[in-house]
C-alpha cells in the first residue's frame, strides 16, 4: 500500500476530506476541473489542520508526518498509482458517471473507487464501469475532516472484499465507517436527518414555536443526548422494562403524530423561503461564513471531549 490519495472535486467535501487523509500520513493529491479550486486547496487545508492541531485532535508530530498536498491539473496525474480514489464533484448523475469513465481509464486495477455523494446511490452512475466492482460510495459528513462518521454503501454490483477492505482503510485513518447491506436513497445519515427536518418544517409551517426554538429543542436536548445513545438506545433506556415497554406506551402516539404531519410531507417553495427567511433574521448573510466556521472549531472541541470521554473506562454492558 503507497496510502496515496486521490481526490477529484477540491470543493467543501474534497478539501475534508484531503485533510482526513493528511493528517494520518497519506499522499494526497488534489485535482478539479476548476484550477482555481484546485490551488486553493493547499492553503485551506494546512489552516483546517492547523485547527485541528489547536483542537487536540492532530498530534504535533503527526502534523509534521503530514506531506503537502499535491494539485494535479489532470485526472489522469492525480489518480495514477492511488490506492483509493475519492470522487468529490457534484450531486449530478452524468458529471459523477463521467467522472468515474475518466478515472476508471487511468487508475491501478485494485484501487477502491468511492464516492461521496450526499444521496445518489452508485448503480446510477456506476453500472456501466469494467471495474464496477470496486465503486462504493464512502458518504462523509460536513465537516468532514471533523466528524469521523463515514457511511459505506454498497451497490449490487460492489464486491463485499472492496468494502470491507475500505473499512479498515477508513479506520486506520480515523474514520467511523459504518455499513449498508444494500443502496437506498440518502443512505441511513440523510434519511434519519429528513426524518427530523420533515417534522421541523411541519411544526415551522403549523407556527407552533418560533425557528429558533425548534432548533433549540435539538440543540439542547435531543441532539446532545443523541450524541451519547442513538435514538434506539434513548428509548430504550426511558422506560423500565426497555424498547418493549416504550412501544407499548409510546407507539400508538408516535403512530397518530406521524399521520397528523405525514411523514411524506412536501415542502412547497413558499415554505422554503419564508423558512429561509427566517434564518437570515436569525443569522445575517454575511456572517454565515463566520458561523460555520465556527461550527466546524466547536465540533472540534466536542469530538476532542468525546475522545476523552471513550478513553475513560467504560463497563462493556454486552458481557454484563
Ligand atoms: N456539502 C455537504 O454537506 C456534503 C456532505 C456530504 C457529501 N457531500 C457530497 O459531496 C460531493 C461534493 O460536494 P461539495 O459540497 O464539496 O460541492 P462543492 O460544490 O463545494 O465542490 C464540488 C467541486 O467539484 C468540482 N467539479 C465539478 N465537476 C468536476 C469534474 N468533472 N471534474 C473535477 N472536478 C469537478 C467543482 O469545480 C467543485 O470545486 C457531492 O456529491 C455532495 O452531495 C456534500
Amino acid at each position: 500500500l503507497n496510502r496515496r490519495v486521490a481526490i477529484i472535486g477540491a470543493g467543501t467535501i474534497g478539501r475534508g476530506w484531503a485533510v482526513a487523509f493528511a493528517a494520518a500520513g497519506w499522499d494526497v493529491r488534489i485535482h478539479d476541473a476548476s484550477p482555481g479550486q484546485a490551488l486553493a486547496a493547499p492553503a485551506t487545508v494546512q489552516d483546517m489542520l492547523r485547527d485541528l492541531l489547536g483542537a487536540g485532535l492532530l498530534a504535533s508530530e503527526a502534523l509534521a508526518g503530514v506531506k503537502p498536498v499535491m494539485v494535479c491539473d489532470t485526472l489522469e496525474d492525480a489518480v495514477c498509482g492511488a490506492d483509493w480514489v475519492q470522487e468529490c464533484v457534484a450531486e449530478d448523475v452524468s458529471i459523477k458517471a463521467e467522472v468515474f469513465v475518466q478515472i476508471e481509464k487511468h487508475v491501478l486495477p485494485d484501487t477502491i473507487l468511492a464516492s461521496s455523494s450526499s444521496a445518489i446511490v452508485a448503480s446510477k452512475f456506476a453500472s456501466d464501469l469494467a471495474s464496477r466492482h470496486r465503486v462504493l460510495v464512502a458518504h462523509p459528513a460536513n465537516p468532514a475532516h471533523v466528524i469521523p462518521i463515514v457511511e459505506l454503501v454498497p451497490a449490487p454490483f460492489t464486491d463485499p472484499g472492496m468494502i470491507e477492505h475500505a473499512a479498515m482503510l477508513l479506520r486506520g485513518i480515523g474514520k467511523k465507517p459504518v455499513v449498508l447491506s444494500r443502496e437506498v436513497e440518502g443512505f441511513l445519515f440523510n434519511r434519519l436527518q429528513g426524518a427530523v427536518l420533515r417534522e421541523a418544517y411541519w411544526l415551522f409551517e403549523q407556527g407552533l414555536a418560533t425557528m429558533a426554538d425548534i432548533d433549540e429543542v435539538v440543540k439542547n436536548g435531543l441532539a446532545t443526548r443523541w450524541s451519547l445513545v442513538g435514538p434506539f438506545e434513548t428509548s430504550d433506556l426511558n422506560y423500565r422494562g426497555g424498547l418493549k415497554e416504550h412501544g407499548r406506551r409510546m407507539a400508538p402516539a408516535y403512530a397518530r403524530m406521524g399521520r397528523q404531519s405525514g411523514s411524506a410531507n412536501q415542502w412547497p417553495q413558499e415554505l422554503i423561503d419564508r423558512a429561509h427567511a427566517a434564518r437570515r433574521e436569525l443569522l445575517a448573510e454575511q456572517d454565515w461564513a463566520a458561523r460555520a466556521d465556527w461550527r466546524d472549531r466547536t465540533l472540534m472541541k466536542l469530538f476532542r471531549f468525546r475522545a476523552a470521554l471513550e478513553d475513560e473506562d467504560q463497563p462493556t454492558w454486552k458481557d454484563a
